[in-house]
């Protein structure tokens, strides 16, 4: 069993991801705290949803930039994450790019959360672009977060039909009920200690002494 997992939260909109996690953490079926909920927005709903289990929350600017986490924003979401004791970071819906700062404050303990089957359609709006495409099949991604846009090695993929009548909304709301399992069961297998990657891989070693993670 590794350390127990302090969670920092970064999200930007709904929190429907963050909700799920601190519903599984409640419900007992996942060991760990959430420790804060950090947004870029100030007006974020994610927000009212740490608050209303008295989770610490707070707007954080990200100034001076707008697409990324990088400069004085970057430093001040680390400071803040550190304050709060978090020992491992979940992306739920932070619409910002990290930059090397933070991953290396908390090195392979970041994970992200992408409304497609990686790798393919990373960026923005996947799950329309899944539908664009023609895909049969359309699902998300939990992943370790790397330098690169949505290429971390990966630990959970759920897939969802594509329905004919499908319109980007449904879709995206069929993606999300996958996405309410996979974050809680990506984050029971770090909390487990029994994570490694391996190249692009990551590995769920069964033995009990099964080298983990580093920082695990
Ligand atoms: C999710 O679809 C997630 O995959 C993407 O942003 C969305 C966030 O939704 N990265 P929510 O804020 O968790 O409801």
């Amino acid at each position: 069993m590794g350390q127990k997992l302090r969670i920092g939260i970064l999200g930007s909109g709904s929190g429907s991801n963050a909700q799920s996690i601190i519903d599984a953490i409640e419900a007992g079926s996942l060991d760990a705290e959430v420790v804060c909920v950090l947004t870029d927005v100030e007006d974020a709903h994610i927000l009212a949803r740490a608050a209303a289990h008295g989770i610490p929350a707070e707007f954080i600017s990200a100034a001076p930039y707008k697409t990324k986490l990088d400069g004085e924003g970057e430093r001040r979401y680390i400071e803040a994450l550190q304050a709060h004791g978090a020992n491992c970071v979940v992306l739920a819906g932070f619409m910002r790019i990290v930059k090397p700062g933070l991953l290396r404050a908390f090195p392979q303990r970041i994970l992200n959360i992408h409304p497609a089957l990686l790798p393919a359609f990373s960026g923005m709006a996947s799950w329309k672009q899944a539908l664009d495409y023609g895909c049969r099949v359309a699902g998300c991604t939990v992943h370790f977060v790397d330098e690169g846009t949505d290429t971390g090695p990966i630990i959970v993929q759920r897939c969802v039909p594509v329905e004919e009548d499908d319109t980007p909304k449904t879709l995206h709301a069929r993606i999300q009920v996958e996405e309410h399992q996979a974050y809680p069961e990506a984050l029971r297998l770090l909390a487990s200690g029994r994570l490694r990657v391996v190249g692009r891989r990551v590995v769920v070693d069964s033995s009990e002494d099964a080298t983990e993670v580093p920082g695990t």
